[in-house]
C-alpha cells in the first residue's frame, strides 16, 4: 500500500486519539527531545508531526524569539494539529518529494517513529539535510526490532480476526515500524542523505495508560495498520476487535493500576556539516 493512502487511511484514528496519544506516546520521543536540547530562540522543524503535539512542545522550547514548523504528508492531520495548537506553523507536505520546507534554515530537526516509514528515506532524510543550516543537529526516535516492541502486533493479530482485510505487511525494508531496526542501515541512510557523525543508542522505554482495557485496545488499533478497517466494521465486529486486543494486551495490564507498554527504541542523531 502506497504511504499516502496509508496515512489518508489511517488519519481519522490519530485525529480521534490525538489527546490521549501526546500523553501516552511521550516516551517515544522523550528521549530525542533530551537530546536535541532546544534553546530559546532556535527554530526546529518536526518530521511526520501528525496532530501536532510534538510541535507544540518544541515550540514552546524555543520560546517566542524562536519557532518550529511541523511537517506531515497527511493533509488532514495537519489540518487538525492548526485546530489543536494555534501557536506553530503546520505545513502538509511529503518530505520526500519537497525541495524544502518553508521557514528554514532550522537550527535543529526533530522527528518521532517517522523516518522508517517513509518510502524513499534517504530522500526523505535529504530534505530534512537541506532544511537545516550548516552545524544543524538531528534527533529522532525509529523502532528497535520486534521482540522489545511486542505490543505493535498484539494490537493487530487481537483484532484481525473480527476486521476485513488489513493492508499487506511490510517485507524487508519496505515502509514500516522495522525498517530501520538495523543501526547499520541508518547509518547508511543517514550517510546517503549528507549527514555527519551518525549514531544510534538504544533505549528501553515504558508507556503508561489508565487501566480502560477497552479504551487503551481502541487506541491502539487505530494507530496502525487495523485502523481502517477498524473504523469500517459494524459495531458488534468493533467490539469483538477491542476485546481480542485486550486480551493480547492483557500482559502489559496491572489491574486496578494501569498499562505499562514497554517499547524498544533507536535514539538516532546526526548533524549537517559546518561550525555547531
Ligand atoms: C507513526 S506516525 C508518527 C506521528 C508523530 N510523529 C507521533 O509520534 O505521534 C508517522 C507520521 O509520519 C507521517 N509521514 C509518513 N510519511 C511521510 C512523508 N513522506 N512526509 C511527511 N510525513 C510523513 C504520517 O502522515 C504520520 O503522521
Amino acid at each position: 500500500m502506497e504511504p499516502a493512502a496509508f496515512w489518508q487511511a489511517a488519519a481519522p484514528g490519530w485525529i480521534r486519539h490525538a489527546d490521549r496519544h501526546d500523553v501516552r506516546a511521550r516516551p517515544l520521543g522523550e528521549v530525542a527531545l533530551r537530546a536535541l536540547a532546544v534553546r530559546p530562540g532556535e527554530r526546529v522543524l518536526d518530521v511526520g508531526c501528525g496532530c501536532g503535539g510534538t510541535t507544540a512542545e518544541l515550540a514552546a522550547a524555543a520560546g517566542p524569539a524562536g519557532a518550529a514548523v511541523g511537517v506531515d504528508l497527511s493533509v488532514a492531520m495537519i489540518d487538525a494539529a492548526r485546530a489543536r495548537f494555534p501557536g506553530p506553523r503546520f505545513v502538509a507536505a511529503d518530505i520526500e518529494a519537497v525541495d524544502a520546507v518553508p521557514g528554514g534554515p532550522f537550527d535543529a530537526a526533530y522527528s518521532r517513529m517517522v523516518l522508517m516509514l517513509l518510502a524513499d528515506p534517504v530522500a526523505g532524510c535529504a530534505t530534512v539535510r537541506r532544511c537545516l543550516r550548516p552545524g544543524g543537529r538531528l534527533a529522532a526516535t525509529v523502532f528497535r526490532a520486534g521482540p522489545g516492541n511486542a505490543w505493535l502486533p498484539a494490537a493487530m493479530l487481537g483484532a484481525a480476526p473480527h476486521l476485513g482485510a488489513l493492508p499487506p505487511l511490510p517485507v524487508g525494508a519496505e515502509p514500516g515500524p522495522f525498517a530501520l531496526a538495523d543501526p547499520e542501515r541508518i547509518a547508511r541512510v543517514l550517510a546517503a542523505a549528507g549527514f555527519t557523525d551518525v549514531a544510534a543508542e538504544p533505549h528501553d522505554v515504558v508507556m503508561t495508560a489508565p487501566d480502560d482495557p477497552d479504551d487503551v485496545a481502541e487506541w491502539l488499533i487505530e494507530l496502525g495498520p487495523a485502523g481502517a478497517p477498524y473504523r469500517q466494521a459494524t459495531p458488534d465486529a468493533q467490539a469483538a476487535a477491542r476485546g481480542g486486543a485486550a486480551r493480547l494486551l492483557a500482559r502489559f495490564r496491572e489491574p486496578g493500576t494501569g498499562y505499562r507498554i514497554p517499547s524498544a527504541l533507536w535514539l538516532v542523531t546526526a548533524r549537517t556539516a559546518g561550525p555547531a
